[in-house]
C-alpha cells in the first residue's frame, strides 16, 4: 500500500478526540480544521522555492518565495468542505474547486451531482480533500473527473482511511500520493470504516 500516515503526536491526539461519540459538531469541526492545518504543513513541506529581491526597511536582500505550479484545493462535497478552511489558512491564494458526490447507500457507488473547477486546471497542483476514504469509490471518481478535465498533478488528503480504499486509489491512480491521519482496520458490512468515526458529513454539519 502506498500511503503516507501522518503520525505527529498532535494529529494523533486530535483524531482520537474526533473519534469519540461524545464529541459534538462544534468541536468536531474545530478539530478537523486544526488537523487539516497540521497535515497541510507537512504536505506542503516540499513545495519548490525561488529567490526574490526584497527591500527591508534597512537593506536590500534576496528572500525566498514559493515557485512552481499554483495550488488548487478540491473538497469532495459535503464532508471535504470541513478541510478547506485549514488549507486556505496555509495557502490563502489557492483556488477552490468543488466536486459533489454522494455514496449510494445500497450499491456504495459514488453518484456525481456537482462539479465546478478553476479554469487553469493544467497549470495547478490539486489537493483533493475528504475526511473519509472508505471503499475508495468517491475519491477515485473525483480524481478521474479532475484528470478528465485536464489536471496533471493531484494529491489526496484524508483524515481516516480503510486499507480497502487505499488499495482502490493506488490501483486506479498510482500517480496520486495519499496522505492520511489514520489508517484504520477495515470496513463493516455497510461500508463504514472501523473503528472510524462514523459519518463525517453528518458529524460536521449536525445532520442525520
Ligand atoms: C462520505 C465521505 C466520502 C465517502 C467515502 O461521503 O465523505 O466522500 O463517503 O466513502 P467511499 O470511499 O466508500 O466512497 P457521503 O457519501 O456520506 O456524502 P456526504 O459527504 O455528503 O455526507
Ligand atoms: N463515509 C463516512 O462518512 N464514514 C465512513 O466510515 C465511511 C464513509
Amino acid at each position: 500500500m502506498n500511503v503516507n500516515v501522518m503520525t505527529h503526536p498532535l494529529i494523533q491526539h486530535k483524531v482520537t478526540l474526533m473519534r469519540s461519540v461524545e464529541t459534538g459538531s462544534k468541536d468536531f469541526r474545530q478539530l478537523l480544521d486544526e488537523i487539516t492545518l497540521l497535515m497541510g504543513y507537512e504536505i506542503t513541506r516540499d513545495l519548490p522555492l525561488e529567490d526574490v529581491d526584497v527591500q527591508t526597511p534597512l537593506v536590500k536582500m534576496v528572500g525566498k518565495r514559493i515557485a512552481g505550479k499554483k495550488l488548487g484545493i478540491v473538497p469532495i462535497l459535503r464532508a471535504g468542505l470541513g478541510m478547506v478552511h485549514g488549507m486556505l489558512d496555509l495557502i490563502p491564494t489557492a483556488k477552490v474547486g468543488h466536486i459533489g458526490l454522494y455514496r449510494d447507500p445500497e450499491t456504495l457507488k459514488p453518484v456525481e451531482y456537482y462539479c465546478k473547477l478553476p479554469s487553469d486546471i493544467a497549470e495547478r497542483t490539486f489537493i483533493v480533500t475528504d475526511p473519509m476514504l472508505a471503499t475508495g469509490g468517491s475519491a477515485s471518481a473525483a480524481i478521474t473527473l479532475l484528470k478528465e478535465k485536464g489536471a496533471k498533478h493531484i494529491q489526496l488528503m484524508c483524515l481516516v482511511a480503510a486499507p480497502e480504499g487505499v488499495e482502490v486509489v493506488n490501483k486506479n491512480h498510482p500517480d496520486v500520493t495519499i496522505f492520511v491521519a489514520a489508517l484504520d482496520e477495515c470496513l463493516n458490512e455497510h461500508g463504514y470504516i472501523l473503528p472510524g468515526l462514523g459519518d463525517a458529513g453528518d458529524r460536521i454539519f449536525g445532520t442525520k
